[in-house]
């Protein structure tokens, strides 16, 4: 028991390290945390991908856990063509420069293996927070009304003989 907690506080850091330098730079690239050189649109504006873009569910262009398995190297070929009818007029005049292929590729190929979230999940999240947001709509416009009507009743207890408190 105490070697599985040691190997965990020795292992996990070292994994999150392995991962974070070489995946973070192609997810704010996806993101459009960090905007693309050339200037052209970021991917996560149209591709949802293991929960990333926006608002965990752009599907303008298909989920891209499709690329879940291709080689990094393969998929960096793919960004320099991209021989998409719906990207390529995107991004003709606005390339994605080499260093930023790169990124993108190795940030694909393993937020891919992560997959997409199942839809179920996104729904329990999405009807969660509308359910929210129409209780403390609720809320608040019913807090005003008993306020007012509050304030209504007792001003007319001043006019009512004997009303007065
Ligand atoms: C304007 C919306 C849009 C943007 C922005 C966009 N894509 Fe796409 N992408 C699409 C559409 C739509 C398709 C499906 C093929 C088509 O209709 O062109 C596609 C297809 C793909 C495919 C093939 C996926 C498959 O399963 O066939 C890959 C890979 C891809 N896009 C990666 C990217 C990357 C990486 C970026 C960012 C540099 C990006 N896309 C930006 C709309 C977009």
């Amino acid at each position: 028991m105490r070697f599985l907690a040691l190997a965990w506080l020795v292992l996990v850091p070292r994994l999150v390290h392995a991962q974070a330098p070489s995946v973070e730079p192609g997810r704010a690239l996806f993101t459009g945390e960090r905007p693309l050189s050339g200037g052209g649109p970021p991917c996560g504006a149209c591709h949802a991908l293991a929960g990333d873009g926006l608002a965990l569910s752009a599907n303008l262009g298909p989920a891209l856990s499709s690329l879940a398995g291709v080689d990094p190297s393969a998929i960096e070929g793919l960004l320099e063509d991209l021989p998409f009818p719906t990207m390529t007029p995107l991004y003709a005049g606005r390339p994605l420069a080499p260093e930023e292929r790169t990124a993108l590729a190795a940030y694909l190929a393993a937020a891919a293996e992560r997959g997409a979230p199942a839809p179920g999940a996104r729904l329990v999240v999405l009807g969660a927070a509308g359910a929210g947001l129409v209780l403390a709509v609720i809320g608040l416009a019913g807090r005003r009304r008993t306020r007012s009507s509050r304030a209504r009743i007792l001003a007319g207890a001043n006019t009512i003989p004997g009303g007065h408190r």
